[in-house]
């Protein structure tokens, strides 16, 4: 063998190295491009991780929705925790009774349609999906009246689907919630 023939065999041998190695970092980025693809078109059409379901047309005959169960009601904690259904065209209970300076976790959902609650001059602003239950975290430093507009179009009577919460004191809400039960404004 020549040297020049030897120059051409090791000359061939390279290319065939470069190309296999060529077509391994492809093949690595036509899978990782189908990976994102596939994480993302899956995350899409998967609900969010931490989703709770419910079953809407069951909400009103058992489990934590049950008329008897809406309300709020104090923790052991100290905490409180609020239970609330919207419907076409009203919210239950229509008036949630909370205390001041105490952390709520405000649990809802739909019986029908989507609806939201929006407590005016806070940050609360939450969608009740049916089948879904919506958890929110809030807390009122004054005491008063604010109002509670249903805030997704859910019809011809979305106008009129309002509701409202009351913040009373601290210990004048510990005071009723001895009696047990749950709590709301009727009574007031
Ligand atoms: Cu309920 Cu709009």
């Amino acid at each position: 063998m020549s040297a020049e023939q030897a120059h051409d065999g090791s000359a061939e041998v390279a290319a065939r190295v470069e190309r296999r190695w060529a077509t391994i970092a492809v093949a690595i980025i036509v899978m990782m491009a189908l990976l994102a693809a596939f994480a993302g078109i899956h995350r899409a059409t998967m609900p969010q991780p931490r989703v709770e379901i419910i079953d809407p047309s069951r909400i009103h005959l058992s489990g934590e929705f049950v008329e008897s169960n809406l309300g709020s009601v104090l923790e052991a904690s100290g905490n409180v925790t609020v239970r609330a259904i919207g419907q076409q065209y009203s919210f239950t209970p229509a008036c949630i009774l909370v205390p001041a300076d105490t952390p709520i976790t405000l649990r809802a959902t739909s019986a029908d349609v989507v609806h939201g609650i929006l407590i005016q001059g806070t940050n609360v602003n939450t969608m009740l999906v049916p089948g879904y239950i919506s958890e929110q975290l809030m807390r009122f430093t004054k005491t008063g009246d604010y109002l509670m507009p249903c805030q997704e179009f859910c019809s011809f009577g979305h106008e009129g689907m309002w509701g409202k919460v009351k913040v009373i004191d601290k210990t004048d809400f510990a005071n009723r919630a001895k009696a047990g039960g749950r709590l709301s404004c009727v009574g007031q």
